[in-house]
């Protein structure tokens, strides 16, 4: 149920396209948890940080069913590629249908997989370093992408955490000892401690974090 500060939010945020309605509408038929999707509002903030930055290379951790990708490819232009990761290959027609039909397909490529696993190939094989990544997967893992990625971004290159706030359980008192929660924490704390990087959390959904590769 939307609650009316989410509903004012997202009557006062630029509407989605209709390729983006029709994800989301067989997102909803078509899988279990479809809360999962960004959604309008976070979507929309994708695309305007994607144009914001001019980022052209974006990495993925976690597309589901192709919402956040299309958002971000609607802001990188035809030059932009984006690699997206996803473990579940019962999901590879709904994306590829939404993207044909938002007009993005040939911007995004995708890679069936364990995320840790696809990472490592990538990080072999990339020439060149991404301009923003986009993290959205396993909240077990989120300070294992990171020690992976942060080499694979440029120096001014952002990485977006998803979910940091996980429905506010990081900051309860005593903290839940579920592993996604400790997982979710003992990344904040990383992040937050990192030297190399800048970074604001943004309680936006369920709490966004803007993570900037120092130059
Ligand atoms: C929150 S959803 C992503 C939502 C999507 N970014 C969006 O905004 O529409 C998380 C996705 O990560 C995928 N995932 C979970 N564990 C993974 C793993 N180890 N490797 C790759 N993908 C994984 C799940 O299957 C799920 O589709």
């Amino acid at each position: 149920m939307e609650s009316p500060l989410d509903r004012y939010v997202r009557e006062h945020s630029s509407s989605q396209t209709e390729a983006l309605e029709w994800i989301q509408k067989q997102t909803n038929i078509r899988t279990n948890y479809p809360r999962m999707l960004s959604g309008a509002v976070q979507g929309r903030l994708l695309t305007i940080l994607v144009e914001m930055m001019g980022a052209r290379r974006i990495l993925e951790i976690g597309a589901f069913t192709g919402y956040s990708a299309t958002c971000m490819a609607y802001g990188t232009g035809e030059e932009g590629h984006i690699d997206t990761l996803e473990i579940n290959d019962e999901l590879e027609s709904l994306m590829r249908e939404g993207w044909r039909r938002a007009g993005v397909d040939g911007r995004i490529e995708l890679h069936i997989g364990d995320a840790k696993e696809t990472l490592a190939r990538l990080r072999e094989s990339s020439a060149e370093p991404y301009d923003l990544v986009y993290m959205d997967a396993n909240k077990r893992e989120y300070c294992a992408y990171y020690d992976l990625i942060i080499d694979m971004i440029r120096p001014g290159g952002v990485i977006l955490a998803d979910d940091v706030l996980w429905d506010g359980k990081v900051y309860e008192e005593p903290m839940p000892h579920d592993r996604q929660t400790l997982g979710i924490a003992a990344f904040n704390d990383m992040v937050a401690a990192d030297p190399r990087v800048e970074c604001v959390i943004l309680p936006i959904r369920d709490g966004l974090t803007i993570i900037r590769k120092k130059v």
